[in-house]
C-alpha cells in the first residue's frame, strides 16, 4: 500500500518531467516531435475582421515560439505564386535587367523596387539570393516640392518609389504575373496590420495600431536561393556549424512570410534551431523583429532563424510591414526609450539609413 501511495506520488511530476528528460538527451529527436505544436493557426478571416476572439491564443502563441501562422485564405493559391516566381527568374536576363534597379542597371530609374540580381562575388559569399521588389504603390506621387521647412520631404518621395513589372512580350504571363502579386501584397498587408491590432488589444496598448496607419515602404521580396556549386568557409553557422543557406538573423519589423512546399527554415527555440514546418498552399507565418518588439516593450520575442542548405533552389516570399514614415519610434508604448531611439525619432529617418546600404539616397 505503501509503496503504491509512493508510485502516485511520484508518478505526475515524473510525466512532466520525461519530456524535458528527452529534450536534453537527444535533441534531435524532439525536433521530430512536435516541438511547434502549439503554435497558434489564426484563421485569415477571423484575424482580419478584428475576431477577438482569437487575441489571447495569437498573443500566447507569440509569447512562447515567437511566431504563428495565419490559415484557411479565401482564394488564395500559394502555388500560383511560386509558378510564377519560376517563371520570372527563369526570364532571359535582358528581360529582367529592364527592370533591375539602378545600381545593377544604371539606365533605370529605380533605386529599390524591382529586380535585384544579387552579389557578383557568389562562390566566396554566404548571402547568395536572387531577389524583386515590389512596394504598394504604382504611380509615382507627385514631384516633391522643395521645402526647406520639411527636411524630410524628399526622403518621403524618395520612399515612394512605384513598382516595376517585366514586360516579356507575352501580355498573359504579364498581366498574369502583376495581378497575382498585386493580390498576393494586399493579402500580406491586411495580415500585418491585423495582426498588429490583434495585439494591441491582447496587450492593451490602444496607441500601437496609429503608429501603423499608412505603410509607405511596406515591401514584398520574390526571392530566389540558388544551389550553390561550391560551398565556402563562410556558410557555416558560427552557434553550431551547421550549413547554411541563409546566416542566423532576426527581422526588424513585422514578417509575413511564405516558404511554400521548401523545406530548411529555422528558428532558435529553447537554445536550439529547429525546423519550423512549411507554410505549403495557403498558409503564412506571422514573427517580428527588433524595431518592433522594443515599440511593444520586448514582451514578445523576436525570433532568430536561419536557412539551413538545401539541396534545391529555395523560392520564398517575405513581406514587411514597418511603421509609417511619421511613426514615432524613439519610445515604447509604455514611454521608454528605445534602441532606434538612440538614434532615430521617426520611421523615416530609420528606413533611410536601412536604405542606405542599397544607395537609394545618394544619387
Ligand atoms: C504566355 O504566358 C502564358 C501564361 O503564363 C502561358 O500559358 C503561355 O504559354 C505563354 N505563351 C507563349 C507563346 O509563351
Amino acid at each position: 500500500m505503501k509503496i503504491v501511495l509512493l508510485l502516485l506520488l511520484c508518478a505526475a511530476p515524473a510525466a512532466a518531467f520525461i519530456p524535458e528528460m528527452v529534450e536534453r538527451l537527444w535533441p534531435e529527436l524532439t525536433d521530430k516531435l512536435d516541438t511547434f505544436s502549439g503554435i497558434a493557426k489564426i484563421p485569415y478571416l477571423s484575424l482580419i475582421n478584428d475576431d477577438s476572439s482569437i487575441d489571447s491564443n495569437l498573443l500566447e502563441s507569440m509569447k512562447q515560439f515567437g511566431f504563428f501562422y495565419v490559415v484557411d485564405v479565401p482564394e488564395y493559391d500559394a502555388s500560383v505564386e511560386q509558378d510564377y516566381m519560376k517563371a520570372f527568374f527563369d526570364l532571359d536576363d535582358d528581360v529582367k535587367d529592364e527592370i533591375a534597379i539602378r545600381r545593377h542597371n544604371p539606365a533605370n530609374k529605380n533605386a529599390y523596387r524591382g529586380y535585384c540580381p544579387g552579389l557578383d562575388d557568389v562562390e566566396n559569399t554566404l548571402q547568395y539570393k536572387n531577389l524583386y521588389n515590389i512596394g504598394p504603390h504604382e504611380t509615382r506621387a507627385p514631384t516633391y516640392e522643395h521645402d526647406d521647412s520639411d527636411i524630410y520631404a524628399k526622403l518621403r518621395y524618395d520612399c515612394m518609389e512605384p513598382n516595376v513589372w517585366p514586360e516579356t512580350g507575352n501580355c498573359t504571363f504579364d498581366k498574369g504575373f502583376k495581378e497575382t502579386f498585386q493580390a498576393g501584397f494586399e493579402i500580406r498587408r491586411n495580415i500585418g496590420r491585423a495582426f498588429i491590432r490583434s495585439i494591441a488589444r491582447a496587450m492593451e496598448y490602444p496607441n500601437l495600431p496609429t503608429l501603423f496607419t499608412e505603410d509607405e515602404f511596406s515591401a514584398m521580396g520574390l526571392r530566389k536561393y540558388p544551389i550553390r556549386k561550391k560551398i565556402n568557409s563562410n556558410m557555416y553557422s558560427d552557434f553550431d556549424g551547421t550549413l547554411l543557406r541563409e546566416l542566423e538573423h532576426i527581422d526588424s519589423t513585422v514578417t509575413v512570410l511564405s516558404t511554400f512546399n521548401n523545406e530548411g527554415l529555422e528558428v532558435l527555440y529553447k537554445n536550439q534551431y529547429r525546423t519550423v514546418p512549411v507554410t505549403g498552399e495557403n498558409s503564412f507565418l506571422v514573427n517580428i523583429g527588433k524595431l518592433v518588439d522594443d515599440l511593444i516593450d520586448n514582451k514578445v520575442p523576436a525570433v532568430r532563424h536561419r536557412v539551413a542548405e538545401v539541396d534545391f533552389d529555395r523560392y520564398s516570399v517575405t513581406y514587411f510591414l514597418g511603421p509609417q514614415f511619421d511613426a514615432d519610434i524613439s519610445r515604447s508604448m509604455t514611454g521608454k526609450l528605445t534602441d532606434a531611439g538612440q538614434k532615430y525619432t521617426i520611421f523615416g529617418e530609420w528606413i533611410k539609413d536601412y536604405l542606405g546600404a542599397i544607395e537609394l539616397f545618394y544619387y
